[in-house]
């Protein structure tokens, strides 16, 4: 089960750097406010106090499992949770950006630490437009409610508990039902890396496989993406 032993926090400088590696499987700290939040690519990840879901998850998957699909897998349950409780649908922007009515309303970054994996989710919930970036929004900003972060934390990380056990049995197509239909980028204009044409889907290996024209396609497993709004 994930979540136990937890460790709630006020204040840290990110639950990511809290999490002790020499724990069990499923070790989980939780914070109000975090002083240096981090982001995926050495971004920052801001958010005032009491407005947020902010917490990091110790995963110590098999070897033979790519670590990095971590993040994919969590936006798959941050998803589940969201749809769940909003009654909405929510979309996955490769590779770690949760989506609600085309902003960014949650984020995963997946950590490889001591052979283990540090995995962070942070989800808007009461900020307001002032407190997000131009792309974000929070439940609040989105649907013009809120939510109960606790229940919402529960909520997640049973839904976290079951994709990422059904992937460690079975990789990315075990939980690809929870993802195909929900790509974000699909049929979208992008660049990646220097490469630019449009998203044909996020393959059962978990790379964005783009259209370049004459027939051809690329596949990328990491990378920054842009992308017409
Ligand atoms: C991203 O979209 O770039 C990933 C954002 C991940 C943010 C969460 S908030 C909780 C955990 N602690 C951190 O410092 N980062 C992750």
């Amino acid at each position: 089960m994930l979540g136990q032993p937890r460790l709630d926090v006020e204040t840290c400088e990110s639950t990511q750097l809290l999490v002790d590696t020499s724990l069990p499987e499923g070790a989980l700290v939780v914070a109000d406010y975090q002083t240096g939040g981090r982001g995926r690519l050495g971004r920052s990840w801001a958010a005032p106090a009491g407005t947020s879901l902010l917490f990091s998850v110790l995963l110590k998957p098999p070897p033979h499992r790519p670590a990095p699909e971590l993040s994919l897998v969590a936006g798959i349950a941050v998803a589940d949770a969201l749809e769940r409780t909003l009654g909405l649908s929510v979309q996955i922007k490769w590779p770690n950006d949760v989506m609600l009515r085309r902003r960014k309303i949650a984020g995963c970054l997946a950590e490889a630490r001591d052979g283990a994996v540090v995995l962070g989710v942070g989800v808007n919930v009461g900020q307001t437009a002032d407190e997000l970036p131009d792309d974000a929004g929070s439940f609040r900003t989105l649907t013009g409610r809120t939510t109960d972060r606790e229940e919402l934390l529960a909520m997640l990380l049973d839904d976290l508990g079951s994709r990422y056990a059904a992937w460690r049995e079975g990789g990315l197509d075990a939980v690809y039902d929870g993802l195909g239909p929900r790509d974000f980028l699909r049929g979208r204009q992008v660049t990646v890396n220097g490469t630019s044409g449009v998203v044909t889907m996020v393959d059962r290996d978990g790379k964005l496989e783009i259209a370049v024209g004459h027939g051809e396609t690329v596949k990328v497993s990491s990378g920054e993406v842009s992308y017409a709004r």
